[in-house]
């Protein structure tokens, strides 16, 4: 997400990142004074934010479990954010040590940070890219090293597709990323929803900054419509608190939480004859 980094009191934050709001909001400690400043400005224009991202955060922790039961072993995260709090190579390596994880962002001191992170952990790394270059990305030597694209992987673009309006066609670039992917390969998705509570916390926002954001909201359907083609895991797109939760993690109104989850799988081309 784009950030203003000056607000219209005069105030700025130096250099706010989503990705450390975000550890903010995770109760992580790779952040600065500024992100919790700005982490605490967005909390009062949408004061359900935070708990949207742990929401998120539980997500990914249930796909990759779930993709790890599936037998998938490569994973390739999108738009990483800090490699924390429960991020993608925690899970999978408690289940599965030789699982292997590439995380992807395009913010320089994240990326140094989630490398100094993972510093001694093997069978993964932390890419340095902007997703809107998929060849870069496959091309680069931390994924060459890790991810066999003759196997199955799970492709994870976790509140990523918001930075994208449809102008720069966000659909294409998802295929971008599926179409080399061999079949029983995943993409697992979320994204706030087009839903006035939240369309009310960017106004204010706006009001507050002197900009809107830049993001894009997408309703259900928008959303399904990054699944074109493949098939859909069980419960299909749904808001994230549903999307297979564990018993004792469902709480009140699940429902009312407008951030859509899904996974979808690539089929197994059947030969003819
Ligand atoms: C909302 S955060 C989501 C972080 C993470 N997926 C999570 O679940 O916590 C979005 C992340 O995408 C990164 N990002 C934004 N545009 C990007 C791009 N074009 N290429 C790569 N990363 C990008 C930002 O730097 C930020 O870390």
């Amino acid at each position: 997400m784009a950030l203003p980094v000056a607000a219209a009191d005069g105030h700025a934050p130096e250099h706010p990142s989503i990705a450390r709001i975000n550890d903010c909001w995770l109760e992580g400690d790779h952040h600065g004074d500024g992100d919790l400043l700005f982490a605490n400005h967005i909390a009062v224009c949408a004061p359900h934010v935070p708990y949207l991202v742990r929401e998120e955060r539980a997500l990914l922790a249930r796909m990759v479990r779930y993709l790890i039961g599936h037998g998938v072993r490569q994973f390739v995260d999108l738009g990483s954010g800090v490699p924390a709090s429960g991020h993608v190579h925690e899970i999978a390596h408690a289940l599965a040590p030789a699982a292997r994880v590439v995380y992807v962002d395009s913010d320089p001191g994240v990326a140094a940070e989630g490398r100094e992170l993972l510093a001694g952990t093997e069978n993964a790394a932390y890419l340095c890219a902007d997703i809107r270059e998929p060849e870069a990305v496959f091309g680069a030597a931390e994924f060459q090293q890790l991810i066999d694209l003759r196997e199955p992987v799970a492709v994870l673009m976790i509140e990523m597709l918001i930075n994208f309006p449809d102008s720069e066609n966000p659909r294409g670039l998802v295929s971008s990323y599926v179409e080399p992917l061999c079949p029983k390969s995943y993409l697992g998705l979320s994204h706030f929803g087009d839903h006035e509570e939240l369309d009310k916390g960017l106004n204010i926002f706006s009001r507050m900054f002197g900009q809107p954001p830049a993001v894009t909201l997408r309703d259900r359907e928008q959303f399904a419509k990054f699944f074109t083609g493949l098939d859909i895991v069980e419960p299909g797109v749904v808001p994230v608190p549903l999307w297979r939760p564990l018993e004792d993690e469902v709480g009140h109104n699940p429902d009312r939480a407008h951030v859509h989850a899904g996974l979808g799988r690539k089929r197994v081309m059947r030969s003819v004859g």
